[in-house]
């Protein structure tokens, strides 16, 4: 199909001819308020109301180009190199996980919590840190904070790093397995640890979206059938010798097993406390667990 003339509409009319099939009609219409935001700087309402507006041709191209890379499946945050996350900009490629909102919800939990005890120079640490997205939000709200973050990913710790410049915040990376014992010698002791790790279980990816299991690495999302708790398993462990008295461990969970890295948590018999909460959509998503004093 041929675009009808550089009027913004028909562009709009050519995303919906062409991407029918790849998005549900109220992804679509986000995905063209993101498109025309980043190739053209429209607002969502100047979507609408300069709609009869010819574009120029350069814009048209781009916008074209785009609408190909769409069409072959391929997520708009990796074609346009960056997205949004808690109000802020990060740059993303496919070495990193694309934020995703549930892991904004994560760090408002956090965020709220630190602002009740109204501490300020505290020692955070992110593991499994992707684009940086949890270190860096929270140390641009938390100015005061030591903030840390690890990574098996050297590509993703780059992409981490250009965007702590980016939003002008210090945050000490290290390349780090987690899983690995000498993982111990690089850690320091926290009053928060936070990780959002991989948790989808290999036999759940035919379950997955094309678009998410063919472009996000797969070390970002998977773990082996037979343990896929084992991040939450060791970070747990690992909380005895690395977590103040009195400090807090946050997880984003998949569902599915969220009950047993309670129970694991609890019998591990460091923590005072141990809660699970829901997100936005009512799914059982978070682990707070306060060590004892
Ligand atoms: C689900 S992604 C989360 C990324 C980011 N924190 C976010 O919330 O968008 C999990 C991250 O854990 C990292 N990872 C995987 N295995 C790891 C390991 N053994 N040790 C440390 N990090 C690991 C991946 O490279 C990936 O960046």
């Amino acid at each position: 199909m041929r675009i009808a003339s550089n009027k913004l509409q028909d562009l709009i009319d050519f995303y919906h001819a062409e991407l029918f099939s790849v998005y549900e009609p109220g992804e679509l219409n986000a995905v063209i308020k993101l498109v025309c935001q980043y190739y053209l700087g429209f607002s969502p309402a100047e979507v609408i109301s300069r709609k009869n507006e010819n574009l120029n041709q350069s814009d048209v191209l781009k916008i074209y180009d785009c609408c190909k890379e769409l069409k072959k499946n391929i997520p708009l945050q990796y074609i346009l190199g960056e997205t949004n996350f808690y109000g802020l900009k990060f740059r993303v490629n496919t070495s990193v996980l694309i934020p995703r909102p549930e892991t904004e919800e994560l760090v408002e939990l956090i965020l709220n919590d630190i602002k009740k005890e109204n501490e300020t120079s505290l020692d955070i640490l992110d593991i499994g840190t992707g684009s940086g997205c949890i270190p860096i939000t929270l140390k641009h709200k938390l100015p005061e904070a030591n903030v840390s973050a690890i990574d098996i990913s050297q590509e993703a710790l780059e992409v981490a790093q250009q965007n702590a410049i980016l939003n002008q915040t210090t945050i000490l990376f290290n390349k780090t397995d987690i899983l690995k014992p000498e993982a111990e010698f690089s850690l320091d002791t926290y009053d928060a640890i936070v990780s959002n790790p991989p948790y989808i279980a290999k036999k759940e990816a035919s379950q997955m979206h094309e678009r998410v299991k063919n472009n996000e690495p797969a070390i970002a999302l998977f773990v082996e059938d037979q343990d896929a708790a084992i991040f939450y398993k060791r970070i747990i462990d690992l909380c005895q010798k690395h977590l103040n008295p009195g400090g807090h461990l946050y997880f984003e969970l998949n569902p599915l097993f969220a009950s047993d890295v309670k129970q694991y948590a609890e019998k591990s018999g460091a923590f005072a406390s141990v809660n699970l909460i829901d997100d936005l959509s009512g799914n059982t998503r978070f682990l707070k667990a306060e060590k004892h004093a």
